[in-house]
């Protein structure tokens, strides 16, 4: 990866004008990948621990990195105390560090993450009507151009790996040529797919569709997202990086991984430390992205 690019977003609030500077945009981050056939690790950070553990574990590998906080997260972990946590980190990090909204359920929600400084938002509008998330999804690329930040949007149905929903439905796939008409007319930099891949803890390995994943890639050539990260197969992620999929999202693996060093950790302890726990949590954070990294081969990528 070549130099690191400043964007700069800004807007007025009170009759001030307020900068906000990024340290790189989710689209150039996802170029590279596109160009060099890696995809970059996507991290649902809730805490400074696990913020702290993600970079630790990008920095030590050289690798370009994406923390993200999703919408349904806020009760726990709420956007406005969040964002200077991951801006802050972010610049402060010898690696391109990406800071990205997940799931913005509203353009509402989309607005406040780029006011916030957010370099990068997720739409979904995956469960309207295809035109209405055609028509919210470029209001959001519309106003977001404004303020020089990158969307994601999402096509097909993603469901919740702890059930069997959808499983005999063919209609939970992206189909091909709604993803192209999808692009063309929204103006997304990066289309988020439904391929068999499930939010959260699966009951059994997922197989991906990578025959429709290959034939979207083929069709829209842009970066593409895998939502679902927890569970997958090594062998499907494989296929999937190497088929288009340059951002894939990872947020239940941390907190299991955190969950079982915890765990552990009051189990061999008689007298637990809470700065301890802490640092177990940062050690679990870092060893489960490390792992992602690794996989999604974008180690010394930078
Ligand atoms: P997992 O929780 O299955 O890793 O999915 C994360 C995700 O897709 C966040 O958008």
């Amino acid at each position: 990866m070549g130099n690191v690019s400043r964007v700069c977003s800004a807007f007025l609030q009170n009759g001030k004008l307020n900068l906000i500077y990024m340290l790189i945009s989710l689209k150039e981050m996802l170029k590279n990948a596109y160009t060099n056939k890696y995809a970059v690790g996507a991290f649902n950070c809730l805490s400074l621990e696990n913020v702290i553990g993600a970079i630790k574990a990008a920095e030590e590998l050289r690798s370009p990195i994406i923390i993200q906080l999703a919408e349904v997260q806020f009760p726990c972990a709420p956007i406005e105390l969040m964002a200077p946590l991951y801006l802050n980190a972010a610049k402060a990090a010898t690696v391109p560090v990406a800071v990205h909204l997940d799931h913005g359920e509203s353009m509402e929600t989309c607005i406040h993450a780029m006011r916030l400084g957010f370099g990068s938002v997720m739409y979904d509008g995956a469960s309207l009507p295809f035109a209405e998330n055609v028509r919210i999804t470029r209001e959001v690329v519309r106003i977001a151009k404004a303020f020089g930040v990158d969307v994601e949007a999402e096509l097909g149905k993603v469901g919740n790996a702890d059930n069997n929903e959808n499983k005999k439905d063919p209609d939970i796939y992206t189909g091909v040529q709604e993803s192209l008409l999808f692009i063309q007319r929204t103006g997304i930099d990066a289309l988020a797919i439904a391929i068999g891949n499930k939010h959260g803890h699966y009951i059994a390995t997922p197989q991906l569709n990578i025959a429709r994943l290959t034939e979207i890639h083929e069709a829209c050539e842009m970066p593409l997202v895998l939502h679902g990260g927890t569970g997958t197969s090594e062998e499907d992620f494989k296929a999937c990086i190497h088929n288009g999929i340059c951002k894939i999202n990872v947020a239940t693996a941390i907190q299991l991984g955190v969950t079982n060093h915890l765990r552990q950790y009051l189990q061999s302890n008689a007298n637990p430390d809470y700065i301890e726990m802490k640092e177990e949590v940062v050690k679990a954070t870092k060893e489960v992205v490390a792992y992602h990294i690794k996989l999604f081969e974008s180690e010394g990528r930078f």
